[in-house]
């Protein structure tokens, strides 16, 4: 049975996590002359460190216990904890299949930690026979899989997730940043059948919240325990644990809007003789290629429409986010005269 313990750095397993004073006293009456707060305002006091409001309410709607839930200030600190926690710097490794998120790397590079990056194949799928090799590598701590995957909007094959999970002795991080935005189910299914398993989610997308910063990590009670450990002790403000309970209450707002203003742009972009090609997407973006990315990205400056040039990553394509009705007809008529 997979053991988080073994596998995390020695100093993190030693470590003697900060103790703040809500988690000396954590009743809600008193006087409360413990943790050198003004005694005057509204955001004088520190937040709750264990977020446990939010985390009953995520647990009820999720069906997932709290044990199992890590709330990080967005799913980058999630990111950089799971790196942190696991790969000895200047030592260990993680595996990304690219092209993909870019904090992946960003955290590793930050806390000397070497990448793997083993391309998608031509449908942006997991090309295991390559993937093989890395899982015998004990250095090899950590998998990034996106899915849906950004910057390709696709889903990741169900099968292949699945290979990943039982033959890597790591584990297996599952990036659903977009998971909203598919009917494919959420891998948080699969966190019993599976201890090397995390799921991450997000408030930003979907749920309209990227000023609040707050991302979801689901895991094993042992993963999530480490997360804890680690954490800055009051990571998520009190005005945006708020923000989150809130949104919660309403559930996702603009989600059908999206969605179908998705379908619209899609359509639209199929119109336009100059668009080579429009990639399948499961997200709140699409990718498409022009002949030259970087010309028709400068063009749309221009005009004040900002998208993202992504020829870097996947050779003349552009992602362009699903923005409100007006902003896409916008959009749609500049790059048409663009590319006339
Ligand atoms: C795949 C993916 N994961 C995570 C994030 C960041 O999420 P958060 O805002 O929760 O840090 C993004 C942001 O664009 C993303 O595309």
């Amino acid at each position: 049975m997979f053991n988080p313990d073994q596998i995390a750095r020695k100093n993190i397993l030693a470590l003697k996590p900060y103790s703040s004073a809500r988690d000396e006293y954590s009743g809600s009456d008193g006087i409360f002359l413990d943790a050198n707060e003004n005694p005057y305002g509204t955001l004088n006091r520190y937040p709750d460190p264990h977020q446990q409001k939010l985390k009953t309410v995520i647990s009820q709607q999720k069906g997932i216990s709290p044990e199992n839930i890590f709330l990080g200030n967005g799913s980058d600190e999630i990111i950089d904890l799971l790196i942190r926690i696991f790969c000895e710097p200047g030592k260990d490794k993680i595996l990304t299949l690219t092209p993909t998120y870019g904090m992946y790397a960003v955290s590793a590079a930050v806390n000397d930690v070497s990448l793997i990056e083993i391309p998608l194949d031509k449908q942006f799928q997991p090309d295991i026979s390559r993937i093989n090799p890395v899982l015998d590598d004990t250095n090899c701590k950590l998998i990034f899989l996106c899915s849906p995957n950004n910057p390709t909007g696709n889903c990741l094959e169900a099968e292949s997730i699945s290979t990943l999970l039982s033959r890597f002795k790591g584990i297996v991080v599952i990036d659903e940043a977009y998971i909203d935005f598919t009917t494919q189910p959420s891998w948080c299914r699969q966190l019993t059948a599976y201890p090397n398993l995390v799921v991450m989610q997000t408030f930003s997308k979907a749920w309209g919240l990227a000023a609040a910063r707050v991302g979801i990590g689901f895991g094993s009670a042992a993963i999530i325990q480490l997360l804890n450990k680690v954490k800055p002790p009051y990571n998520i403000s009190g005005p945006n644990q708020e923000a989150v309970l809130q949104a919660l209450e309403k559930g996702r707002q603009n989600l059908a809007d999206i969605l179908a203003e998705r379908t619209v742009l899609q359509k639209a972009l199929g119109e336009i003789t100059a668009v080579k090609k429009i990639y399948p997407t499961e997200a709140n973006f699409i990718l498409f290629e022009v002949a030259d990315a970087s010309d028709t990205y400068e063009k749309l400056v221009l005009q004040k429409i900002i998208t993202r040039n992504r020829h870097s990553v996947v050779r003349n394509c552009i992602r362009v986010t699903v923005g409100t009705a007006e902003e896409n007809k916008t959009f749609i008529t500049a790059l048409k005269t663009i590319l006339a």
